[in-house]
């Protein structure tokens, strides 16, 4: 949440800057701001609203600086009002901030006592007051920051530039993600690679604790968590930027969707064997033979995520537990991180996360490490805080996802859990080898299916109006396609506004069938596999009485096409591919229904991609 970045070198900053913040804006998109320093004077331009507003007042009024600092707001303390946009300045100092100072009142409290006037809610304006007290003391901007950092608690990463500095930026971070990138001559400080490798392909990662600080002598200068001086390894990025355009597409959002094929064959590929048909997962252990074996003493497995990603981890319960045959527990990262769960030793404590930074997810994989337990993350941004801290990596490789609203990154998601499933069960010798080589052979086919599937976008982008009538939406599934119900409601929920539950079918009669009538739209799940007539039955319980009905299930299914207002047949498919097929539709009914109401389906309100506060 909020996307912050600094520029110091030999180039005009202002364009350098917003251009960064293009990059960062689905951090948040409440507001933006940029500062920039030349000759001891601040240029401050914000702007409430999108980044477009923020570019509209730079246009033509640039300072022409070659050291700023830049915003994208995500508002936690203060409406996304002009003057809560960072950065913040006081006195010879200015700031931005990303993450919560959660001792804010008290130090707030102090520094009004001391005739501090704030012009902002912000809690991140407070910073800008303590550093100015050091720089007014004579303190260099380090020495400053060094002690103002040991009064904050919770959650941060701050770049600070003072007007009694001249060419230099401190930088330091407890919590949200922040890169070094190291060019010629100049530097670029950023919550996200993105952002930096237009420029340089050196970075340096900060850890927790880590203070820097650039200067325009080509200078940097790490020191640790007790202030002394460090050297950190400057890696140098081995892949180039992927452009993230909209090419001919209307929004990131349908065009991440379209990607889907790709993102499900490039999720596969490290670890399917395609000689053989088999599944060998890499990136675990040096050998084959030492990852089955690993796999094979595995006791319990926990999935840890949070929104999309832990409907995806829902689906792993199913897979593992029918496939692996190994218990599954699943959890999201806000609650397991504070209940003192139970870890026993021969756990593997799984942490989903497109970003690899959520911050409750983030945590959650901290308390395992220190139980000793260990850990995988499955990951679509390698490099990303989660993915360097886990024991063990699996990447999504679903490409860079721009749309707050995730897509491919879920694909990707059951695609790789349907390998780890395949994994448990050969290593646990509790899947035959033709039951593997069926299974390798319905994921492989999959991209090919989804691209079928994609033909639903006229159909949805037709159908819009009429459903976008409908007051709630409730969703249905039983077994593995339990959690895509959930995923449909949700997607449902994030892009149109409107309310909508994903229910396990069987659990209709326990309360939500008060709520069916003629107003209310059931999105039925129902393909011809072993639970088909139970949900077939609900469907009954529905349309008795006056619910609308789509359905999504298998084709030639006439039967359930006679019983819906809509049918969406897909392709007949394993148990365990049929899941990531049903995602098609409910992903392209969310994204036409919202846009038939006008909303901003890559930037729904209220959210944003990267949640890395509490
Ligand atoms: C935010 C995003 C969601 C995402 C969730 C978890 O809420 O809007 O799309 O599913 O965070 O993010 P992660 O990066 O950990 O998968």
């Amino acid at each position: 949440m909020c996307g912050i970045v600094g520029y110091l070198g030999q180039k005009p900053s202002e364009q350098i800057l917003l251009d960064a913040l293009k990059t960062l804006e689905y951090r948040g998109y409440d507001s933006a701001g940029i500062l920039t320093l030349k000759e001891r004077e601040f240029k401050r331009f914000r702007a409430a609203g999108k980044l477009v507003n923020l570019e509209k007042k730079v246009l033509g009024q640039e300072s022409l600086a070659h050291l700023g600092i830049a915003h994208t707001r995500w508002a936690t303390h203060g409406p996304a009002i002009e003057k809560n946009a960072h950065p913040h300045v006081v006195g010879d100092v200015g700031i931005v901030h990303n993450g919560i100072i959660e001792n804010y009142r008290e130090l707030k409290a102090a520094l009004e006592a001391q005739d501090c006037v704030f012009t902002s809610d912000t809690d991140s304006e407070l910073v800008a007051h303590l550093l100015n007290f050091e720089i007014q003391k004579k303190l260099t901007l380090i020495e400053a920051c060094l002690n103002v950092r040991k009064k904050l608690e919770g959650a941060y990463a701050i770049l600070a530039l003072s007007s009694q500095s001249l060419d230099e930026v401190v930088a330091f971070k407890q919590g949200p993600p922040l890169i070094l990138g190291i060019g010629s001559d100049e530097f670029i400080l950023a919550s996200d690679l993105q952002a930096i490798l237009p420029h340089t392909t050196q970075i340096v990662h900060f850890d927790d604790g880590d203070l820097v600080s650039v200067n325009a002598r080509s200078k940097h200068q790490f020191y640790n968590s007790t202030d002394e001086k460090i050297e950190k390894n400057i890696l140098t990025m081995d892949w180039s930027p992927e452009k993230a355009q909209k090419q001919t597409y209307p929004h990131f959002m349908l065009k991440e969707i379209y990607e889907q094929p790709k993102a499900v064959a490039e999720a596969l590929k490290p670890h399917i064997n395609l000689k053989n048909h088999e599944v060998e997962i890499q990136g675990i252990k040096d050998s084959f033979a030492e990852t089955q074996k690993y796999f094979a003493q595995v006791e319990r497995v926990f999935i840890v995520s949070c929104g999309t990603s832990f409907y995806g981890g829902l689906y792993g319960e199913y897979v593992l537990e029918q496939i692996g045959r190994v218990p599954v527990e699943v959890e999201v990262a806000s609650e397991f991180r504070y209940r003192n769960p139970v870890l026993p030793p021969n756990s593997l404590v799984v942490f989903i996360t497109q970003s690899g930074e959520t911050a409750d997810t983030l945590a959650a994989l901290r308390l395992a490490k220190e139980a000793g337990v260990d850990t995988l993350s499955i990951c679509n941004t390698p490099h990303s805080t989660i993915d360097r801290e886990s024991d063990f990596s699996l990447y999504m490789n679903s490409g860079v996802e721009i749309g707050v609203a995730s897509t491919k990154a879920f694909v990707s998601t059951l695609s790789v859990l349907a390998l780890l499933g395949i994994m448990f069960g050969k290593s646990k010798k509790v899947l035959s080898a033709e039951e593997e080589q069926e299974l390798v052979q319905s994921l492989l086919a999959v991209p090919a299916h989804i691209e079928g599937l994609l033909g639903y976008d006229a159909f949805f982008k037709e159908a819009s109006e009429e459903l976008s009538k409908s007051k709630g939406f409730l969703y249905l599934g039983r077994g593995a396609l339990f959690p895509i119900a959930m995923e449909g409601a949700l997607k449902l929920k994030e892009l149109a506004y409107v309310h909508a539950e994903g229910y396990a079918a069987g659990e209709m009669k326990h309360g939500p069938l008060a709520l069916i009538d003629k107003e209310m739209m059931c999105v039925v799940i129902a393909p011809q596999d072993h639970l088909y007539e139970k949900t077939i039955s609900n469907l009954q319980e529905v349309k008795a009485r006056g619910g609308q009905v789509i359905s999504v299930g298998t084709v030639g299914d006439k039967n359930l096409d006679e019983m819906s207002n809509f049918f969406i047949p897909m392709p007949k498919a394993h148990w365990v591919v049929t899941p990531i097929l049903a995602t098609l539709p409910v992903q392209l009914m969310a994204y036409h229904l919202a846009l038939s109401m006008g909303n901003d389906v890559d930037q729904p309100r209220n959210l944003a991609k990267s949640v890395t506060v509490e």
